[in-house]
């Protein structure tokens, strides 16, 4: 992994600008944007404007998954942009994830297949395994299974091990450029870690400035695997994780550094973790922040404020996406 536009001058050792939008250089060709549309809980109805107005104000980096249930929204907008010439497939960086119903060896060609299919194109820049925890649906549409009680449907036989090898392949038949992990913790990165062939590019997990990671993320900055934050801005939406704090997004300290700079509290959380080497997907259907959120590269926080920042941390107590859903089965990751 090499930055081709690091915002941190700590965090790498070039500073070329290859895109319009700075980018993280993976392993197996391709450069993520550090800015990319998240799409989590966003409907078809919305997903097609949203991503519209992203690409027309310079995104080229858009997260999904087949759990999302918007990649045929996604894929029809995407389509329209390819087909007029706005954009060509290279310069668009799209990421999607196989789902938990998904986790087993011989389910993962066809659960990429048929995201390809939705998103209308022949491969993915970036394929991640969703969660370490499987689920049994009774279908393939049937993407959280629950039982009478609601309690969901694991599969306690998960084999990380042969899945990711799953995975590999789909690489090597060129429908994945690059694959990676999502909700991994240590020891079970490390696990892939001795067992791959191909190397994850790129694990994505929840990060914003009450839940900084810093394990997690010096693991992966040791193998050379890059970051995306999920649920950046502290997933608002998310407001009965947060306990007695304040949303993120209102903390005095946020709003203060946002008001010095003539900057939203929004953009200080995002230039936070770019500056600190992350890709970012802040989620949002509402074209102003749309836009908002994209405006974190022309100006820069000072060391004070990133240090301000930094004691934001709440390590475990600040994680606002508990998926309790995952608690009782042996790959549990938190
Ligand atoms: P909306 O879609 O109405 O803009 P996260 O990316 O951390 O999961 O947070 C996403 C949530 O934050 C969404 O509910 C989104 O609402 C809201 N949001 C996104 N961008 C901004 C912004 N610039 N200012 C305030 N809220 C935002």
């Amino acid at each position: 992994m090499r930055e081709t536009q690091c915002p941190s001058e700590s965090w790498c050792d070039s500073f070329t600008m290859a895109d319009q939008v700075p980018s993280i250089e993976l392993g197996n060709g391709g450069n993520m944007p550090y800015i990319g549309l998240g799409t989590f809980k966003t409907k078809d109805c919305e997903m097609r404007e949203s991503l519209r107005v992203a690409l027309e104000c310079g995104y080229r980096h858009v997260d999904t998954a087949t759990f999302y249930q918007n990649e045929d929204a996604i894929g029809e907008v995407l389509q329209e942009w390819l087909a007029s010439g706005k954009v060509t497939r290279e310069e668009v960086f799209i990421t999607t994830k196989l789902p938990r119903i998904g986790n087993r060896a011989g389910d993962v060609a066809r659960f990429l297949q048929k995201s390809l299919e939705k998103l209308r194109v022949s491969y993915v820049d970036l394929y991640l395994f969703h969660h370490p925890v499987g689920a049994i649906g009774k279908d393939d549409d049937d993407l959280s299974p629950v039982d009478s009680e609601g309690n969901s449907i694991n599969d306690p036989d998960t084999d990380l091990e042969s899945v990711w090898k799953a995975i590999e392949e789909q690489v090597d038949a060129g429908r994945a450029r690059n694959i990676g992990l999502s909700n991994f913790n240590i020891v079970q990165i490390e696990r892939i870690l001795k067992v791959c062939r191909i190397r994850p590019a790129n694990l994505q997990v929840e990060v914003h400035a009450y839940h900084q990671q810093r394990d997690l993320r010096a693991l992966c900055h040791k193998h050379g695997i890059s970051v995306c934050a999920f649920g950046p801005l502290g997933a608002p939406y998310m407001a009965d994780g947060a306990g007695e704090r304040p949303v993120l997004l209102e903390h005095p300290k946020v709003v203060s550094i946002a008001n010095r700079l003539a900057r939203t509290p929004a953009q200080v959380l995002l230039r936070f973790l770019i500056q600190l080497g992350m890709a970012v997907i802040p989620k949002s259907s509402n074209p102003d922040r749309i836009r908002q959120n994209f405006q974190v590269f022309d100006f820069e926080l000072s060391t004070e404020d990133m240090s301000s920042l930094e004691d934001l941390d709440c390590g475990k107590e600040g994680k606002i996406f508990t998926m309790e859903f995952s608690k009782s089965h042996p790959e549990c990751p938190f």
